[in-house]
């Protein structure tokens, strides 16, 4: 079966990497136009790399939880396309093989000059210089507030190929994301969200299971590869 799966910070708050709008979210401790849009970048480059530094840093500390883990085991027996807003890489660690990361990966530094991508390391500093331009305008390889997010030609041909859409752990705030499940559902597909309380976007599912992540997708899974 075509499934598309898309996921957000909620997958991952178990493995304790912090969600955005949960309470002790990372938006309580950071204003978004502080840290995540190009101007925030432009007026304080410092700061930003600060927030991803620090972000980058859990992220490798942290470990796959068995949600990650799951969604690899259905990607074994059915053709799955796994979209993520996530910037971590723990689906990858988890097993997973294509990973969409619409939001572009914390693993990933972006030249502002010249467009180029390369491995980033754990510390990025606004003075690091492009290994291939050598200006200095290094940047997180991260989508930001105003900018549009990576592979959505993909993405759209995925959601709308669906037979099944399932949302897992995202709270459908912010689109073009929050809208996949209503293309899914208008293209034919079953939808199902699988979160931790009901979405912004919760009329668009056919199917709800409200529960932890870690517990609700490996049941999910394992009925759909009986
Ligand atoms: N299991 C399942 N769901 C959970 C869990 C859990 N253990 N913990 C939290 N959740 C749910 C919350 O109920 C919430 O609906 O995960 C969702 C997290 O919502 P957000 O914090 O808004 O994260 P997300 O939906 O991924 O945000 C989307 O917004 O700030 C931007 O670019 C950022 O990619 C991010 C995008």
């Amino acid at each position: 079966m075509r499934i598309a799966v898309l996921t957000g910070a909620g997958i991952s708050a178990e493995s304790g990497l912090r969600t955005f709008r949960d309470t002790e979210g990372l938006w309580e401790d950071h204003r978004v136009d502080d840290v995540a849009t190009p101007e925030a970048f432009q007026r304080d480059p410092v700061l930003v790399h600060r927030f991803y530094n620090m972000r980058r840093a859990d992220a490798a500390r942290a470990q796959p939880n068995a949600a990650h883990r799951a969604l690899a085991k259905l990607a074994l027996r059915h053709d799955v396309t796994l979209i993520t807003q996530n910037v971590d890489d723990l689906h990858e660690r988890g097993g997973s093989p294509d990973v969409i990361h619409m939001h572009g990966s914390l693993l990933c530094a972006l030249c502002a000059a010249c467009g180029r991508r390369w491995p980033a390391p754990l510390t990025m500093r606004s003075l690091d210089l492009c290994p291939h331009c050598g200006k200095a305008q290094t940047r997180p390889d991260i989508v930001w507030f105003g900018e549009t997010p990576y592979h959505m030609e993909e993405i759209w041909q995925s959601v709308e190929a669906a037979e099944l859409f399932a949302a897992i752990g995202t709270s459908g705030q912010v689109y073009p994301a929050a809208g996949f499940a209503q293309h899914a559902r208008r293209s034919g597909a079953k939808t199902v969200e699988l979160n931790l309380s009901a979405s912004a976007v919760s009329r668009d599912f056919d199917e709800h299971r409200i529960g932890p992540a870690s517990q609700l997708v490996p049941q999910w899974v394992a009925e759909l590869c009986v």
